[in-house]
Parts: structure tokens; C-alpha cells; sequence
């Protein structure tokens, strides 16, 4: 990993090691993706969570209204505590929301010591998994159960937990999850708060996909696409993605990733990132509507594949988007 670099004016190169946290943390799946994504030129991804759609049009027109009027608000200094009008949007947002605003690894830093275990619901967002390992607090990890049908948080597992001789300083839940897509509801958030608050454990409660509800035709145009790998489909409840578990005998699935690239042109991100092998998370709204269902299409074509035959030949991959939009 480290970088030799020259010692300046002695013509030496001097190798510099990064710090042994930082080595130990995972590469970014998304580094994975792109350069699966990279040996295929018409490839494409419902892999990384990104939206076609940008921010509201107000909102940019505010932003643009203030350049011009005052540039240097936007590029100077804000006050330590943070600009003013921000703050007190956040205020409201907390008092009428009770959320936390993201921001992992400063809640992290804030609320846990390194030797301090935390709950990661199985499959984790793999950037909280890495925030773990970056703050050099891997192994103080405890990865919480889900039901397997319905990847849901299991209260079962964390009672017992919270009750146990070591319990956890805190408890991450994401709503609606990374990667699962599944959304609880109020009573089951309530019932985990309550198991926390009993038990004296932060619970960590990230909502980013909170406004994420867009996309809908999209979603069930991908979850027709996973047919084949029903009824172990979950999510698209919330948050922009559905989770899927592969068919037997493909538990490697970065390698089901690389061949559904090779062979049907599309990609997903390997749930081993998230801590399960063996499964998939696919997004709905990294395409547009005009390029989606072309994705999709790849994707039934290889998905029925691989149910049936496995990591084999597939034949000819479906037209390149041009190609197809002009056949139609
Ligand atoms: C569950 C979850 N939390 C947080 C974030 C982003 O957090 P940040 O922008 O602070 O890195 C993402 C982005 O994909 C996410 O999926």
C-alpha cells in the first residue's frame, strides 16, 4: 500500500507506511465495482447508491441567487458552531423528527472508546464496518442478527445481547437499510429504542435514506428481474435498493459480479461487502427511466442464467442501450 517518496534532494525514496488501522480497513467495494465495471465498455451499474435525479430546482436557484449576491458567503469561514440559519434547521429537524444527522464516524468518536463494542445488524453498511476498523475498533464489532426470511433486525438477539456480560456501548440501525432496502416501522424502532434505553446503549440511528422514496417504477421493474431468486428478495421499501440472496453454489459473489458484467453487462454490489456472502444489493436509482430498463433487462437475462446454468457461457449479451432504442 505505501507510497515511497523521494527524500528531497538526496535522490533516496524513503518508503512511508500508512498507519496499521488504515491498512487494516477494507478498499471501498465501490473501487470494485468500477474496475469490474472497467473491463466492459457499454457496462452498466446498479451497483453504487447514486441518484440520476438532482438536487430540488429551489434549491438550486438559492444557491446560485447567493453566489451572485454574496460570494464570499459561500467560500469563506463559517462560524465554529456552525452557520446559524443551519443550526437552527437542524434544531427544528431534531425536535420534530428526533433524528440524528449522519455523520458515523464523528458520532462514533463522540459516544464510544476503542475498546467499546458496537452492534452492526447483519448485512452493514460497509462504511460503518470501515469506520470501525478505522478508528482501530474492528474487533469490538458484534454483528446482530436479522431474520433470515425478512432481513428485519431480530429484538430476540438484542435483548439477550443487551443482557449478556459484555453488552454494547452502542447500536447502529440504519432506516430505511443500506443495503436492504427494508424499512421499519415505528413500533419496531420504538421496541429497540426501549431495549437500548433499559439497557444504558446509544442507539445509533441513521437516516439518510429518510427522503429517499422516489424511483417507484423503477423498483418493481428490478424486483420482476429477481424473480428467479424468490422468495429470498427483500427491501425496496425504502432507501433505493433491493437485496437478494444468489442461488446455491455461487457463495462467491464477487465472482457472480465480475461474470453477470463479463456476461450480461450489468453491476451489483457483492453482499460479502456487507458482511454476507452469497447475496447481491441492487439500486433502482442510479438510471434514469430512458436507460433503467435496459439494465434491468441484462439482468433478468443473466440472473435466469445463473439459476439455471450457473457462472456459465451466456451467448450473445442483450444490444448496447443505441442499439436497442433504435431496434424499438
Ligand atoms: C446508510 C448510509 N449512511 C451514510 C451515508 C453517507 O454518509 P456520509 O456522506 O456522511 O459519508 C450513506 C451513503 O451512501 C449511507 O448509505
Amino acid at each position: 500500500m505505501a507510497a515511497p517518496l523521494a527524500a528531497a534532494g538526496s535522490g533516496v525514496s524513503k518508503a512511508k507506511s500508512l498507519s496499521r488501522r488504515i491498512d487494516a480497513t477494507d478498499t471501498p467495494v465501490i473501487d470494485f465495482t468500477r474496475r469490474v465495471m472497467a473491463t466492459r465498455k457499454d457496462a452498466m451499474s446498479l451497483a453504487q447508491g447514486i441518484v440520476y435525479w438532482g438536487p430540488p430546482p429551489v434549491a438550486l436557484e438559492r444557491l446560485s441567487a447567493r453566489m451572485a449576491s454574496e460570494p464570499a458567503a459561500v467560500s469563506g469561514y463559517a462560524p465554529n458552531e456552525g452557520l446559524p440559519a443551519l443550526r437552527a434547521a437542524l434544531r427544528h429537524k431534531l425536535a420534530h423528527s428526533n433524528k440524528l444527522p449522519s455523520a458515523f464516524l464523528n458520532a462514533l468518536l463522540a459516544l464510544c472508546d476503542v475498546e467499546d463494542r458496537v452492534v452492526l445488524f447483519l448485512p452493514y453498511y460497509f462504511d460503518h464496518l470501515m469506520a470501525m476498523q478505522m478508528t482501530g475498533s474492528a474487533d469490538r464489532v458484534v454483528l446482530g442478527e436479522c431474520d433470515p426470511a425478512t432481513m428485519r433486525p431480530s429484538l430476540e438477539w438484542l435483548k439477550a445481547e443487551l443482557a449478556g456480560p459484555q453488552p454494547p456501548k452502542m447500536v447502529v440501525v440504519v432506516n430505511p437499510c443500506n443495503p436492504t432496502g427494508v424499512l421499519l416501522s415505528r413500533d419496531e424502532l420504538e421496541g429497540i429504542s426501549a431495549a437500548c434505553a433499559a439497557a444504558g446503549c446509544w442507539l445509533l440511528l441513521d437516516n439518510t435514506y429518510e427522503d429517499f422514496i422516489f424511483a417507484e417504477a423503477n423498483r418493481s421493474l428490478l424486483r420482476s428481474a429477481l424473480a428467479p431468486l424468490e422468495p429470498h428478495v427483500v427491501g425496496g421499501e425504502g432507501a433505493i435498493y433491493l437485496w437478494a440472496r444468489l442461488p446455491p453454489g455461487c457463495e462467491d459473489d464477487r465472482a457472480v459480479v465480475e461474470w453477470l458484467v463479463a456476461q450480461a453487462g450489468v453491476c451489483v454490489i457483492p453482499g460479502s461487502a456487507c458482511g454476507m456472502p452469497g447475496h447481491i444489493r441492487c439500486s433502482y436509482g442510479n438510471l434514469s427511466p430512458d436507460k433503467f430498463p435496459t439494465a434491468v433487462e441484462r439482468l433478468r437475462a443473466g440472473i435466469a442464467h445463473l439459476a439455471q446454468h450457473g457462472m456459465t457461457h451466456m451467448g450473445a449479451p442483450p444490444p448496447p442501450p443505441q442499439q436497442q432504442q433504435a431496434a424499438s
